[in-house]
């Protein structure tokens, strides 16, 4: 049998979880919005058009933050378009997406519903098509008590007080040719530096995120982080990361290994936001924000005929490897807690989404849901430095794949120990041996896994709960070692408490 050992010493720690590490993703594309989280006359709906099964199910995932309203829509998108009385809002073409937006949904509308499923929102604004003098005003309209044009024109459109929105990002993707308004990093530096000083003298309280790379393998990572940096370092609090994985070429170990080269990319976006630091002989740190992650290669492929409205687009359905390819990012994302403050799993409805629904029908749970929840749920804590022997494997892109990927959060409060595992190993359990030295005497609590024979298995409407956590049994803990045999692909919560 595979075996690997862990030591985890209470003193070693990484640093707290900032609890916006479990935040989410929404873009106006395909039916994220509209027959996902709005849709009036859905049985469920609320006053507001708002679907209330959705509102329960995202609740579970309890995101802190929700990013939006893109993506690649906000860089063609006026924000003024989405405010005031509904028939007086006009009907757009989207050109990111090719679909026809009806606007009937607004940054209101979005606030509204953050407030509903408990989360706080972080608006990108347009630098794409727009500029620092929309984008100021856009921070006087939500965070401005009143007095002014904009302020006043929100309270006309029955918003008295403030949204006082605090987390904002400067565009999207801006290094991207795919992108309305592409830029150089020069460019890009200059518009976002001019953007941040008008949006922070409009509202000092705020916090920015400037784009950083679209993706590792971007052909200007590194230069474009540097030269950006070079404009916004005083400017802004974090800068943006995106990752997305798939298993188009069906090579299974190989997708289970790539979240390691999120570990790359974030190690290495850290090292660069350093240096930037280093050329001003600053101490201030840039944080990162990790605003767009998550399984997505199932619906690449001829996209709907242009300008629907709400086409079914993107609407990956998971299978069992892509939930365990998602704890392995959030594994990753846990064991950088002390640089990765902000985190938006992208998406959350029906556009690569955690949840699914049926216009007029049910909503569900996908496969991904799972180990999303149960890491919002247990990670919110210090994360510890885990020291880890484990056998390995080669993968086709990287060699020497550790089998067990593991992140090990503490909550100082409780005591109890929360250790997140991935077993790799295809075809053998993974016995794993936990050295839980200079802890109190601590017994398993509970041990969830996820797992399934078939690695390909989904959630449907008709089946929704095809692949979800189950109890497992069998570790223990003697003498301060931890002994647990984690089953062949699986994904595990272990809770351990103080007897
Ligand atoms: O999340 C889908 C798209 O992926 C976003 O609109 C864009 O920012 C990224 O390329």
């Amino acid at each position: 049998m595979l075996k690997a050992t862990v030591i985890l010493d209470r003193d070693y720690e990484i640093g707290p979880v900032d609890p916006r590490l479990f935040g989410g993703f929404a873009e106006h594309l395909g039916r994220h919005i509209y027959e996902g989280i709005y849709e009036p006359g859905h049985p469920t709906a609320d006053e507001q058009g708002m679907r209330q099964d959705v509102i329960g199910l995202v609740r579970e995932l309890n995101m802190p933050v929700m990013r939006y309203p893109g993506g690649n829509f906000v860089s063609g998108y006026d924000w003024k378009d989405g405010v005031g009385p509904h028939d007086q809002r006009p009907v757009r073409l989207d050109l990111a997406w090719k679909s026809t937006e009806p606007n009937t949904f607004g940054t209101n509308e979005f606030v509204n519903w953050c407030r509903k499923v408990g989360a706080e929102p972080l608006l990108a604004v347009n630098l794409g098509t727009g500029g620092p003098q929309e984008a100021r005003e856009l921070v006087e309209y939500c965070n401005h008590p009143g007095g002014s044009a904009w302020s006043d024109l929100r309270r006309a459109h029955g918003y008295e007080k403030p949204h006082d929105v605090k987390l904002w990002c400067l565009g999207n993707e801006m290094d991207g040719p795919w992108q309305m308004g592409y830029k150089t990093a020069a460019e890009y530096g200059r518009i976002a530096c001019e953007t941040a000083k008008l949006m922070k003298w409009t509202d000092p309280g705020i916090e920015l995120v400037a784009c950083g790379s679209s993706g590792r393998t971007m052909p200007t990572f590194g230069a474009w982080e540097l030269e950006v940096l070079q404009h916004v370092f005083d400017h802004v609090e974090y800068l943006s990361i995106h990752t997305y994985f798939g298993n188009a070429d069906g090579d299974t170990p190989g997708f289970l290994a790539k979240p390691d080269a999120m570990d790359d990319f974030i190690e290495e976006t850290v090292a660069l936001c350093d240096a930037a630091a280093a050329r001003r002989k600053s101490p201030r740190r840039i944080m990162l924000s990790f605003d767009e992650w998550n399984v997505w290669y199932h619906s690449h492929g001829p996209r709907p005929e242009p300008w629907l409205t709400a086409p079914h687009m993107l609407e990956d359905v998971y299978t069992f490897e892509d939930a365990l390819c998602v704890g392995g990012m959030l594994i990753s994302l846990i064991n950088h807690a002390d640089r990765v403050k902000i985190a938006c799993l992208a998406q959350v409805v029906n556009v690569i989404g955690a949840i699914m629904t049926e216009a007029g029908g049910p909503a569900w749970r996908q496969t991904i849901f799972h180990p999303f929840a149960q890491a919002s749920a247990n990670g919110r804590g210090i994360v510890l430095r885990a020291i880890v022997r484990s056998p390995v494997y080669d993968a086709k892109e990287r060699q020497e794949v550790p089998y067990l990927k593991t992140a090990a959060v503490v909550h100082p409060d409780t005591g109890e120990l929360v250790l997140f595992c991935l077993n790799r190993s295809l075809d053998e359990p993974l016995a794993v041996e936990v050295d839980l030295r200079a802890f109190a005497p601590l017994q398993v609590a509970e041990w969830s896994a996820l797992r399934h024979d078939n690695l390909k298995a989904a959630n449907t409407a008709e089946n929704p709960a095809a692949v979800a956590p189950a109890e497992h049994r069998g570790a223990t803990v003697d003498q301060g070692r931890l002994s647990a045999v984690l089953p062949e692909a699986s994904w595990n919560v272990l809770r351990l408490r103080e007897i």
